[in-house]
């Protein structure tokens, strides 16, 4: 199990254009190439262990997968059924968006994971697609994976899911291209929508009006794909939180998506007195630019609305608060305790043994900006608490044990720190 050890930085004007591939576009450009007829090219894939799992399970279900290093070109065979059980390590996504897409495919498939994942509930899938007639099981009568599949015809749905999930959306929207006639999802928020925008771009009839997706069943196959992969905002943000906390700092971010579902985490570090811009220069399946985050000094705030599209950035987010001026609240943000580790849990107690006075909720918390104080705290296997911690260190100094996890992510995350601080690794 590898710890850091990080030293206070001093101010830093840093600039990237090498920041993580986004995470979730990854995973979707793997897959629905896929669903594709002819070769798909995709550039900036994120080499994490979660998007090189996928890519391995996209080869294992018969694509041919050619890698230059730098462009990924995919052309699918048709799904196959693949001869081991296909491992989505780390992944949510992973195993929640492969049970949409292999339930109408001819075979039998088992998905597994890690420790973590195994945890993980997946009745939020299983059960929405058993309903239209997919074969699925796994452990607590199909909670938790290993889950095992067996492809079939499926149902057409009108499906209100009860919680705002773009891993259950994209399930849905998956099986329903398959599907006997046209379906309906309905979502309660609006969740990130980079699957619906890639398959528009693909070729098939995907539509949103207001949270209600309608998707028609594809007769045969779609266009490919050519993209690339921008950077991930969630993998950004902690080097927007860490200019937002370290006074006299700036960060430059180049060639992320502005995806408005993906950068909600910046509006809240604006809100909170962050001096930030946002300039678009390209638009292909998602507008795509440059952010860049000044210093300011930080002002409680309360976050209670859209949190599907902060989700991932609360751990970060908490650090901001962390070292704003007043007590900022997080609420409806349930869905933080089943991600990669109980997020509500593993923020509070981490911030607790750095000073902070935090109370927590059963859906958020509530954090009274201090001074926060360098103190030895765990990722529980968790990148992105890993992450957000070794950013509090920036301010106070900080040692982070298991950080192993980072390389699900961001596997260049060390280097970009070392521009800012020293960065002591005790393996
Ligand atoms: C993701 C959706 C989110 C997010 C995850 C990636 C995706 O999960 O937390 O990191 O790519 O669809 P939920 O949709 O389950 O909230």
């Amino acid at each position: 199990m590898s710890t850091v050890r990080i030293v206070p930085a001093e101010a830093f004007d840093f600039c990237s254009d090498s920041i993580a591939a986004d995470k979730s576009i990854s995973h979707r450009s793997a897959m629905f190439a896929t669903l594709a007829e002819g070769e798909s090219i995709v550039r900036n894939y994120l080499r994490g262990e979660d998007t090189m799992n996928t890519l391995r399970i996209v080869k294992a279900l018969g694509a041919e997968v050619t890698d230059d290093g730098e462009t990924i070109r995919i052309v699918s065979q048709g799904i196959r059924e693949p001869e081991d059980v296909l491992d989505c390590g780390n992944s949510g996504t992973g195993m929640r968006l492969f049970c949409g897409l292999l339930a109408s495919a001819d075979g039998h498939f088992v998905l597994s994971g890690d420790a973590y994942l195994r945890r993980r509930p997946m009745k939020r899938v299983t059960a929405p697609l058993r309903a239209i007639g997919a074969v699925l099981d796994g452990r607590q009568n199909g909670e938790l994976a290993p889950l095992s599949i067996r492809g079939g015809s499926l149902k057409a749905f009108d499906y209100k899911s009860p919680v705002a999930s773009a891993q259950v959306k994209s399930a849905m929207i998956l099986a329903a291209l398959h599907a006997d006639g046209p379906c309906y999802f309905e979502e309660p928020e609006l969740s990130r929508d980079h699957t619906e925008r890639m398959l528009s771009g693909m070729g098939a009839h995907v539509r949103t009006v207001d949270l209600r997706t309608e998707i028609h069943p594809v007769q045969g196959l779609l266009k490919p794909l050519d993209i690339r992969i921008p950077a991930d905002p969630s993998s950004a943000f902690f080097f927007a939180v860490a200019a937002a906390i370290v006074p006299g700092s700036r960060a430059v971010i180049e060639g992320i998506t502005l995806n408005p579902t993906r950068i909600e985490a910046f509006r809240i570090l604006e809100r909170m007195g962050a001096d930030i811009t946002y300039t678009t220069t390209e638009d292909r399946y998602e507008p795509i630019g440059d952010i860049t985050v000044c210093h300011a000094p930080l002002r409680a705030v309360t976050v209670e609305e859209n949190i599907a599209w902060l989700i991932d950035e609360l751990p970060a987010l908490s650090i901001a608060m962390a070292c704003a001026e007043g007590t900022s609240i997080v609420n409806n943000a349930q869905e933080l305790r089943v991600k990669e580790s109980d997020r509500i849990s593993t923020v509070v107690r981490n911030l607790q043994r750095c000073g902070i006075d935090v109370e927590e909720k059963d859906d958020g918390y509530r954090i009274t900006g201090g001074e926060l104080k360098s103190a030895t705290v765990d990722s529980h296997g968790d990148h992105r608490i890993a992450m957000s911690f070794i950013v509090a260190g920036l301010v106070c100094g900080m040692e982070v044990t298991d950080v192993e996890c980072i390389q699900t992510s961001f596997p260049n995350f060390f280097e970009l720190l070392s521009q800012m601080t020293e960065v002591v690794r005790e393996d």
